[in-house]
């Protein structure tokens, strides 16, 4: 799309790739590490690039602790207050406290400068990039200290580490021109469904306040949006052994608990259409997956109030016909990484979970925001300071209501996501990789 072409890829379209790794490293030599930007930028993947299946993609995101070693000044930031704190900085705010706190984060995920993330459909294509990536990032004389690497793939039948579809919501961009879908946009006043203004997502554009969000001044801020990168490890045993505690407990399937958790059932269907069984799998039917809102289901007793993704987009669920939510939409982009748990195994002390990953224009109003006042309290749905069940944050100890004739509480939520690392970057479009290589910000 000729509007996005400036625009690194996987942002306004998914890759769908199989196969990701994410390599963070440190900028030590400024000089150096410009020229290696510059002999970068012609094989980083865009927008319009085609990447067949047996091709790979390559991007590259910075954060401000980078900006700041390749002496970009800081008055180029100004009012991105998130984006200069970095992530760990946040952790308060974030829920990453405890056993999520930064102090105890893997070394090397935090306070990074560069990330890069390289694409593949397939796992050799993917182990030869990977590797010849490697001895180019640490080869001595680039100005650059690789600090971390992480792999990740997505997992048969496109689960997560907890059973479930994912990936079905994503907001619908206008300028995108993947097609209007039903719930994937915004409701407009008349009730249908429309795309999300582009500064949502891509800098330099309106938004749906009909205003640019804060942006870096200058090139840096043109066809670039920023990118939050999370490690979370899932405890896939402790969520098994909770869920079929309280299946038995109340006399439910498994799978009729872990859906209300989650709002949706394991094969992506969503429970406010299907509340008692699964409906057709997510995959068969990609239209229908999102075309549902909560207004026809004020109670909760469809979709629990509290559950993940009626939290995470409330849809036109907070009333006014949804335009309390359009403001903190996520494009997400997250992978998992780790081999699943194969069913009834005890914990096997493998790590696994979700590189979580996502792009907006606004770090505070749509990450920061869905995660602190959507996920991490309840207050916006009337459930006091519960938060939500798995990616909450915060040391556990609360639960989840399932409203019902008569209503359910599964209590004593073991915490069963912890954050590992993390930041925030900028993914900067073609003209802000330019500006990097050449100093002419
Ligand atoms: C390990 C942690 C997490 C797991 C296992 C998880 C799992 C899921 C699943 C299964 C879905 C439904 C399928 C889909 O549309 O993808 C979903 C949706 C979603 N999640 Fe998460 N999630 C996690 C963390 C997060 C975090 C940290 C955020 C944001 C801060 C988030 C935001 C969302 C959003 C916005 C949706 C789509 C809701 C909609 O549009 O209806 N998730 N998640």
């Amino acid at each position: 799309v000729t509007q996005f072409r400036d625009v690194q890829g996987n942002v306004v379209s998914g890759y769908g790739s199989a196969h990701a790794r994410f390599v963070f490293a440190r900028i030590t030599e400024r000089d150096l590490a410009q020229e290696w930007i510059g002999s970068l930028i012609n094989r980083i993947t865009f927008s319009d690039d085609r990447v067949d299946e047996g091709g790979y993609t390559i991007n590259l995101a910075i954060t401000y602790a980078g900006l700041r070693a390749l002496r970009v000044p800081q008055q180029r930031c100004r009012r991105l207050d998130a984006f200069k704190d970095g992530m760990a900085r946040r952790a308060s705010l974030l829920g990453d406290v405890g056993s999520s706190a930064p102090g105890v984060w893997r070394q090397g995920l935090r306070d990074t400068h560069l990330l890069l993330t390289i694409t593949a459909w397939d796992a050799d294509v993917l182990d030869e990039r990977r590797a010849e990536w490697l001895r180019e990032l640490i080869k001595p004389g680039n100005g650059l200290k690789f600090s971390y690497a992480q792999s990740a793939a997505r997992l048969p039948g496109d689960r997560e580490h907890f059973g479930f579809a994912g990936g079905h919501s994503q907001p619908a961009v206008a300028g995108a021109d993947l097609g209007p879908r039903e719930g994937e946009g915004t409701l407009s006043s008349r009730g249908r469904w429309r795309e999300l203004a582009t500064g949502e997502f891509i800098l330099g554009y309106d938004d749906e306040g009909a205003s640019k969000p804060p942006a870096p001044a200058g090139p840096l801020g043109e066809s670039a949006t920023f990118m939050v990168v999370r490690k979370l490890e899932q405890n896939a045993a402790a969520f098994r052994t909770y869920v079929a505690e309280q299946a038995a407990r109340a006399g439910r399937d498994r799978e009729w608990i872990a859906a209300r958790m989650i709002g949706r059932w394991q094969n992506g269907s969503p429970l406010v259409s299907y509340p008692e069984a699964p409906g057709p799998d997510a995959s068969s039917d990609p239209g229908a997956v999102n075309k549902f809102g909560y207004a026809g289901d004020p109670d909760g007793l469809a979709c629990p109030l509290g559950a993940h993704v009626r939290r995470a987009f409330p849809r036109d669920g907070l009333g006014w016909q949804g335009r309390l939510t359009q403001g903190h939409r996520l494009i997400r982009r997250g992978i998992s990484y780790g081999v699943p748990l194969p069913d009834g195994d005890p914990p096997d002390g493998h790590g696994r979970g979700l590189m979580f990953v996502c792009y907006c224009g606004s770090l505070e109003r749509q990450f920061e925001f869905v995660q602190r006042q959507w996920l991490g309290d309840g207050n916006a749905f009337g459930l006091g300071d519960d938060r939500d069940p798995i990616a909450g944050g915060g040391p556990r100890g609360g639960g989840i209501a399932i409203q019902g004739h008569p209503p359910m509480f599964l209590a004593n939520l073991p915490q069963f996501v912890i954050t590992r690392g993390g930041d925030y970057f900028l993914l900067p479009g073609r003209p802000g990789l330019r500006a990097l290589a050449s100093g002419d910000w």
